[in-house]
């Protein structure tokens, strides 16, 4: 057993190679030959100024359709992601938080939630979730994220606060067992208590064969949810790989020694 995880832990799961981005609209490059590797099993964190290109890559991964690969590929678990289409990524475990979470007017949270469960389950070939079924999974996530049952009658986010939507969110997550999370920015707008239960979220769902991008500003988060490597974005490309000491070293220091030493 140790050593069929030890042997999944080593297994490449997301490798990012020289990927060129730019928007599609203007044609300005934003990712400027990114390269990283996440195994399964390892918690990831990104960090780096505003602007530097994080939330771009988390939308390349998602694959939202403003942004245009000029060159090198991404691979998740072996295979091509950037010829999947969205929903193929989504039933093959990819899962995104996004910084700013949508609203969907007209759809309670639930419903919204029971159609993403079961259009994954089907594309899985696996049988759908049953009205009862699904409600005693949503009731027991929903009590271990301290989200108000109630609150996913109402329409996705809509008038949700800003820790609503990002506890919302993980709850997805937990819903939808994906194997590589992206969580962006999940900690900016949380109180202390929400920041403590969506780490704990998120602690709970770390697993030898899933992994994890942490996108965050504040080393903060990161006591929360400790990473096992830390990697820093700038100017659209990894500049700096480290371990966990290096987000303490960016808290206490700022960017500019790692960009300095970087050009
Ligand atoms: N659709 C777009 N049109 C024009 N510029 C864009 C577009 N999307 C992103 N950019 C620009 O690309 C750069 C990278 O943006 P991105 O949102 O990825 O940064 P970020 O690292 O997530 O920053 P933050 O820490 O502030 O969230 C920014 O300069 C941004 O203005
Ligand atoms: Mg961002």
């Amino acid at each position: 057993m140790a050593n069929k995880l030890k042997r999944r832990k080593e297994e490449k799961m997301l490798e990012i190679k020289n990927l060129h981005v730019r928007i599609a609209e203007d044609e300005t490059e934003i990712i400027k030959g990114l390269d990283l590797t996440v195994k399964a099993g390892e918690v990831a964190a990104i960090m780096g100024p505003n602007g530097a290109g994080k939330s771009t890559l988390s939308y390349v991964l998602a694959g939202k359709e403003d942004y245009e690969v000029t060159e090198g590929e991404i691979l998740f678990n072996g295979e091509n992601l950037l010829d999947m289409e969205v929903d193929e990524r989504a039933a093959s475990g990819v899962f995104l938080a996004f910084q700013y979470p949508m609203e969907i007017p007209g759809v309670a949270t639930m419903n919204f939630l029971k159609a993403a469960m079961n259009s994954q389950r089907k594309a899985r070939n696996e049988a759908e979730y049953t009205t009862p079924e699904f409600i005693k999974k949503v009731k027991a996530a929903s009590a271990d994220l301290s989200i108000d049952f109630n609150m996913l009658k109402r329409a996705l986010n809509v008038g949700f606060s800003g820790g609503e939507k990002k506890r919302a969110e993980i709850l997805q997550m937990a819903l939808l067992e994906p194997s590589l999370c992206v969580l962006d920015e999940t900690d900016s707008g949380l109180d202390i208590d929400a920041l403590k239960i969506v780490s704990d979220g998120v602690n709970a769902l770390r697993d030898p064969a899933r992994a994890f991008l942490v996108i965050t500003h504040y080393q903060r988060l990161l006591d929360h949810i400790v990473p096992d490597t830390v990697h820093v974005l700038y100017n659209g490309r990894i500049i700096k790989t480290g371990d966990k000491s290096l987000a303490l070293h960016l808290e206490e220091n700022g960017y500019a020694d790692v960009i300095a030493s970087a050009a």
